[in-house]
């Protein structure tokens, strides 16, 4: 099945979006937006504006995407900042901390990011659509970018030598 968005065609994914508590407005206007267009969501909490702690909900998202029960993840809260480094810390992640397309279509196309983050206190509702909307159209580029993402999952260990720079 397929669909039709500003003139692209995107086939259904699996998402799956998580936040804080000072992005639960924000997560659910995302997610009903991205149901409405046609895809599955997973929404992970918060479910509520109680005060909790963005690292547990980063992780938690972070485990669906590198488990592959979602396809791509959206992590909220107030800056984007803490919910983007929770990500990170799992190796299988590659989140990029968004506030505007070009970013997300890089993070695509370069990085092959599999997440990315906002901030609900940074960014307003039609641009977070449009970084989401561009996060999830837009494919890796592949090439000369695989080895250096491929390089992502296995950073050295002390023992290593670090290759030469190219
Ligand atoms: C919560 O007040 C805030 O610190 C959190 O949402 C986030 O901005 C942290 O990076």
């Amino acid at each position: 099945m397929e669909r039709i968005t500003n003139d692209t065609y995107v086939s259904p994914m699996r998402i799956a979006i998580a936040s804080d508590h000072a992005a639960t407005e924000l997560k659910t206007e995302l997610a009903e937006w991205l149901m409405e267009i046609g895809h599955e969501v997973a929404d992970l909490g918060a479910h509520s504006n109680d005060s909790v702690d963005y690292p547990d909900y980063g992780y938690k998202l972070a485990e669906v995407v590198a488990d592959g029960t979602a396809e791509r993840g959206i992590g909220l809260c107030g800056s984007g900042l803490g919910i983007s480094m929770s990500l990170n810390r799992n190796p299988a992640i590659r989140c990029a901390m968004v506030s505007e397309p070009l970013s997300a279509a890089l993070a695509r196309e370069h990085n092959d990011a599999n997440c990315i983050a906002m901030g609900a206190r940074m960014i307003g509702i039609e641009m977070a659509k449009a970084c989401v909307a561009t996060f999830i159209e837009t494919d890796f580029a592949g090439g000369r970018h695989q080895r250096r993402v491929d390089k992502l999952s296995n950073p050295p260990s002390d023992t290593d030598t670090i290759e030469p720079l190219q």
